[in-house]
């Protein structure tokens, strides 16, 4: 069964997915924006496991349990600072999709939520990394694998229109 590709604005926090995603740091030990509310809302378990991991490199990522969120897991990925696009931010960008999607199917989880990775506090520019993003889970959704259902959870109307049209534009060539 092809998977399907849903773009809502919201607070990922609420969503009852199998596994959500965290924009982290790489210390992994929480922060503001989106690392912030997930921390509050599944409690000081998540933070305490957090220790035991010791950091993430960006572009990769670390599974948690959910604690109290209705999502069973988080998956912890470390985006990149912008700093101009020549820095190998693209390149990093990608690799939390894509690591991100490959520990949930390595897992067999069927569905997963993604916030806009770095396009808070790191100030990626939001048409380039929702193209990232959408890119990134189209290529892996040619392979066989457990994921169903990929939700794309934007904050604002802005963000979640600026994915939409993407997802017309790389799905209608
Ligand atoms: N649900 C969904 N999206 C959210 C939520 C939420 N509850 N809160 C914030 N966002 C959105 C932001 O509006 C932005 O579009 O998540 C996107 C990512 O922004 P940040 O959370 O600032 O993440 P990022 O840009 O990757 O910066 C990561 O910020 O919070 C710190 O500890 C974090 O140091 C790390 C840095």
């Amino acid at each position: 069964m092809a998977a399907e590709i849903e773009i809502i604005q919201g607070d990922i926090t609420q969503l009852s997915v199998a596994a959500i995603v965290n924009a982290a740091n790489n210390r992994l030990l929480g922060g503001g924006g989106v690392d912030g509310a997930i921390h509050r809302a599944a409690g000081p378990e998540l933070l305490a496991e957090c220790r035991t991991l010791h950091g993430c490199p960006t572009g990769e990522a670390k599974i948690t349990a959910g604690y109290r969120l209705s999502a069973k897991k988080v998956i912890h990925t470390v985006g990149p600072v912008w700093h101009g696009g020549t820095q190998g931010e693209p390149q990093l960008l990608a690799n939390c999709y894509r690591n991100s999607l490959r520990l949930a199917a390595d897992i067999g989880l069927t569905s997963i939520a993604f916030p806009s990775i770095s396009t808070g506090v790191y100030g990626y520019p939001i048409e380039k990394a929702c193209r990232i993003a959408i890119h990134e889970t189209l290529q892996f959704l040619k392979q066989k694998n457990s994921l169903e259902k990929i939700i794309f959870c934007c904050f604002s109307d802005e963000d979640a229109e600026c994915y939409r049209q993407t997802l017309a534009e790389l799905t209608s060539k």
